[in-house]
């Protein structure tokens, strides 16, 4: 089993390049689906999630290559619509190919994707949405089918909640759909933004993305295109609450200044110095780390996936802060492994109560998940002494190259082979 053997105490400082966003890569790539020709993805990070996602649209018949960053799928042999349990359980974002399955083929059959340790991670919405376009649901075997007699129908969609996934699978849908299709309520993520500027530069007439109505207007089809994803504004609060918690000094390029505001406003709060460059933006970390609530939000609010790398950097915070988690049911996890090296947490339901402690020590720690994973490199980074942090896989979905960026700014990790074997309760 690898593992990340971490030596804190070293304040990082120096340029980190950021790299396409792996929470807009996912969805686009599905959306290569309803071309009818050749799609060119540009700025792909090599994850395993997004490998994992080529591999199933592999499976779907059509011809996807990676080229270092560019990814080029050419959806023409289409010939399966069916996404298997193998693939989905691998992968839960698999299930954003049901909607264009659905509007190319009028035909999807996906493994349910089950939970995950964060949440029970429900799809309720995504289906209310087909429904809505004229597909009929069923369910059997553990699998999803949804099936359609022609074209799909434009509707009038409701999310009761502004579900990122919903809303990006039923956009999917509606792209071929006949007539007009408003999406009420919708999630105005800048990866909603990015897909729908990657669809719209295929030929769909999609209006309102970032806002909270989209207005998705159907076409008879959708030509390829040549498309450079955005930033990955998660990996970028990664690298700014790193200088925070070393009291280091990290310039970050390749980011946009609007899709990690959130995170710039509450790590200004806790006394960091952010400095504005034309392509970039520079954290400066402080002795003092001031406490600071955070509430996660839907966009623009801050971001659910930041909230375990800043409460690695609150635990040492000088007094007592509180998170509140109201995306996912179980985005905690992490405070357990916090509390090995020596972080005072108490967590009721979904709030964690963190008192700022002077110092943290290093421990032998687990990813619990990827965003957990990251916060205990985060913590190791400013413990004292040596973090051995287990279950690295986790890190590998959503983080490219993660320690030899982090080893750029001056940390000392080392990725090792850890021969015995691992039984942490
Ligand atoms: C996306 O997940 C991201 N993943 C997540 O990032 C991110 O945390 C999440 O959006 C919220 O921003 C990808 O984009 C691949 P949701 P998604 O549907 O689409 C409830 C990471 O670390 N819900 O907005 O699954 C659900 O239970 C990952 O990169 C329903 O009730 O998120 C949850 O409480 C983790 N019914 C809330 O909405 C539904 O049909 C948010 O889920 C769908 C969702």
């Amino acid at each position: 089993m690898e593992k990340l053997v971490i030596r804190g105490g070293v304040p990082l400082a120096g340029k980190v390049r950021i790299s396409g966003a792996k929470n807009a890569v996912l969805p686009i790539i599905t959306a290569a689906i309803l071309a009818k020709d050749t799609c060119y993805i540009r700025g792909v990070p090599r994850l395993a999630d997004v490998d994992a996602m080529v591999q199933l649209l592999n499976h779907f018949g059509l011809q996807c290559t990676w080229n270092g960053d560019i990814v080029s799928i050419d959806a023409v042999n289409l010939n399966n619509f069916e996404a298997p349990y193998e693939h989905v359980s691998r992968l839960r974002a698999s299930f954003l190919v049901m909607g264009p399955l659905l509007a190319r083929y009028g035909h999807a059959r996906v493994s349910l994707p089950g939970g995950c340790k964060i949440g029970t991670r429900p799809i309720d919405l995504h289906l209310k949405g087909f429904m809505c376009l004229g597909a009929e649901i069923s369910t059997e075997k553990g699998y999803i089918e949804a099936k359609v007699k022609g074209r799909l129908k434009g509707a009038r969609v409701y999310l009761d909640f502004p579900s990122v996934g919903a809303t990006e699978n039923i956009m999917m849908a509606a792209v071929l759909a006949e007539g007009v299709t408003s999406i009420e309520n919708a999630a105005e993520e800048p990866e909603i933004v990015d897909l729908a500027n990657f669809l719209n530069s295929m030929g769909a007439k999609i209006s309102g993305a970032g806002t909270n109505l989209l207005v998705i207007e159907g076409v008879s089809s959708l030509k390829g295109t040549d498309y450079t994803v955005i930033p990955d504004r998660v990996e970028a609060g990664t690298f700014m609450v790193a200088a925070a918690i070393t009291g280091g000094d990290i310039y970050l390029e390749n980011v946009i200044i609007e899709h990690i505001e959130p995170i710039i406003a509450k790590l200004e709060e806790t006394g960091s110095k952010v400095i504005y460059y034309e392509q970039g933006i520079r954290v400066i970390g402080q002795e003092k780390i001031m406490p600071v609530d955070i509430r996660t939000l839907p966009y623009p609010g801050f971001p659910t996936d930041m909230q375990a790398q800043i409460s690695s950097l609150l635990t040492k915070a000088e007094g007592t802060s509180v998170i509140t988690e109201t995306i996912f049911e179980n985005r905690f996890m992490h405070t357990k492994e916090l509390a090995r090296m020596g972080a005072d947490i108490s967590v009721e339901g979904r709030v964690a109560v963190i008192r700022g402690v002077r110092e943290i020590h290093g421990a032998q720690v687990q990813a619990t998940d990827l965003r957990g994973g990251a916060a205990l490199i985060l913590a190791g980074l400013a413990a004292r002494g040596e973090t051995e942090l287990y279950f690295i896989h986790h890190l590998d979905r959503g983080y490219e190259r993660l320690e030899e960026k982090f080893c750029g700014l001056g940390a000392d990790i080392i990725r090792a082979e850890d021969l015995k074997k691992v039984t942490i309760a």
